[in-house]
């Protein structure tokens, strides 16, 4: 059998409960990036999700926010076109989304809190960097990145040990063909980092060490909240 790449087009419609049963817990990372999203919003800026799939995530945030910061936009961009009958039913006035790829967005200014969750993972490696270095630069000096990846484990042990005990999870929600069918269709679409590795495109991209903080973590998918400090 011929191996294709996983079509995020293929899984539009059910998504959101797709995504929740291949990423154990993601439901509260969602729910802390939206009470986190509250520090951070501010009237006259955007609100960008990289990635943002059905858009869920970003209506969920609006809905936060909007009566406390009427000022402020939202904007959700992803590549795939198949998310659009999705984005049709959650337009507001000041929520838009767009398919765009992230590495040509034009967008980036004014930014008070970017979400990129799981996304990065999917961009070319050389791509990473110059994308966070845009996002820093973007954001407002106390805006702030929550970012989400799948990552390396920092020794082949615990990686044997944690990817087995997902797969048991998985097994939970889908047939043994399907997650051996995702994990091929993955395979040449989604390359991972070590923590490691994102931390420091982190801090290389601007943002400080001390300023970088775990917010979530479970088997081998972790987030992190970066703040963009005040320039002196
Ligand atoms: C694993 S999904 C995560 C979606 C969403 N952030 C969530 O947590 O539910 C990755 C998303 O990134 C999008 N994507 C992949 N490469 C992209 C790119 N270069 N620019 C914009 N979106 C991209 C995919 O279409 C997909 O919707």
């Amino acid at each position: 059998m011929m191996p294709h790449d996983f079509s995020f087009a293929e899984h539009a419609p059910e998504f959101d409960s797709h995504i929740e049963q291949s990423i154990p817990g993601v439901r509260q990372l969602r729910s802390m990036c939206v009470g986190l999203s509250r520090r951070f919003v501010q009237n006259g800026t955007t609100v960008l999700d990289i990635g943002c799939s059905t858009g869920s995530l970003l209506s969920a945030i609006r809905h936060m926010n909007q009566p406390a910061r009427l000022g402020a936009r939202y904007v959700g961009i992803d590549a795939e076109r198949a998310f659009a009958p999705q984005w049709r039913e959650r337009r507001a006035p000041n929520l838009t989304f767009q398919v765009c790829d992230a590495r040509n967005f034009r967008g980036y200014r004014n930014l008070s809190l970017v979400t990129c969750l799981f996304t990065l993972q999917f961009l070319g490696e050389s791509d990473r960097l110059p994308l966070l270095r845009r996002l820093h630069d973007a954001l407002i000096p106390g805006g702030a990145l929550i970012i989400a990846e799948k990552v390396f484990a920092p020794s082949a042990q615990l990686q044997d040990a944690l990817t087995f005990d997902y797969l048991d999870m998985k097994l939970q929600h889908f047939s043994e063909r399907e997650v051996l069918g995702k994990e091929r269709a993955l395979r040449g679409q989604m390359r991972l980092w070590t923590e490691q590795q994102l931390v420091s495109a982190l801090c290389e991209a601007g943002f400080q060490s001390a300023n970088i903080v775990e917010i979530w973590r479970n088997y081998l998918f972790v987030a992190k909240l970066g703040i963009k400090t005040w320039e002196r």
